[in-house]
């Protein structure tokens, strides 16, 4: 299945959130999973998502439903990149999920074996954004999650400069 429906409407039956600033709080991972497939309905690429948060604040379960609503896998498909730096998915989509935590210092595309990352429009997911050094001229998408007493987790959307480093 395609992305695009033929009248060029994403996933007619999801909702799209819209990519603007904004905060919820979901109560079950299920729910973030769900969200995630919201926000997937509203990106077209090339976009950068920057997916910020202490560790277990839902950074991956988030990914899983954006990556999973994009068509580019299945959720069960999707794993955390901690050991392996970056997962790349070919669907109707180009998505690459990216987990910086283990990196020292700053990222380099050498680093990440991704000279040809910004080559063709791709969805981007990056998690531990604050050790990105990349500059690009793509839209940047902020999310910052945050878990919460009894499996609550806040998901925040900030705008944020593209030309802002970091
Ligand atoms: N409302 C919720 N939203 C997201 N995750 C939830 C929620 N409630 C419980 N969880 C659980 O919290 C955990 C979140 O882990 P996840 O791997 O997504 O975090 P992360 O931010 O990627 O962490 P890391 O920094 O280690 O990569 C999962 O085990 C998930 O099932
Ligand atoms: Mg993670």
């Amino acid at each position: 299945m395609g992305i695009l429906a033929e009248d060029g409407a994403a996933h007619p039956r999801i909702t799209p959130v819209s990519l603007t600033a904004g905060k919820i709080v979901t109560t079950s991972a299920e729910e973030t999973l769900a969200y995630g497939r919201r926000l997937a309905a509203g990106m077209r690429p090339p976009q950068l998502v920057f997916l910020s948060g202490d560790l277990g604040a839902g950074k991956t379960t988030l990914a899983k439903g954006i990556i999973s609503g994009l068509g580019a896998a299945r959720e069960e498909e999707v794993t955390s990149p901690t050991f392996t730096l970056v997962h790349e998915f070919r669907g109707p989509v180009r998505v690459f999920h990216i987990d910086l935590y283990r990196i020292e210092g700053r990222a380099d595309l050498q680093t990440l074996g991704l000279d040809d990352l910004f080559a063709s429009p791709a969805i981007v997911l990056v998690e531990w954004p604050e050790r990105w050094s990349l500059a690009t001229d793509w839209p940047v998408l902020q999310v910052r999650l945050t878990a919460l007493p009894n499996d609550t987790h806040s998901i925040e959307l900030v705008t944020r400069d593209p030309e802002a480093s970091g």
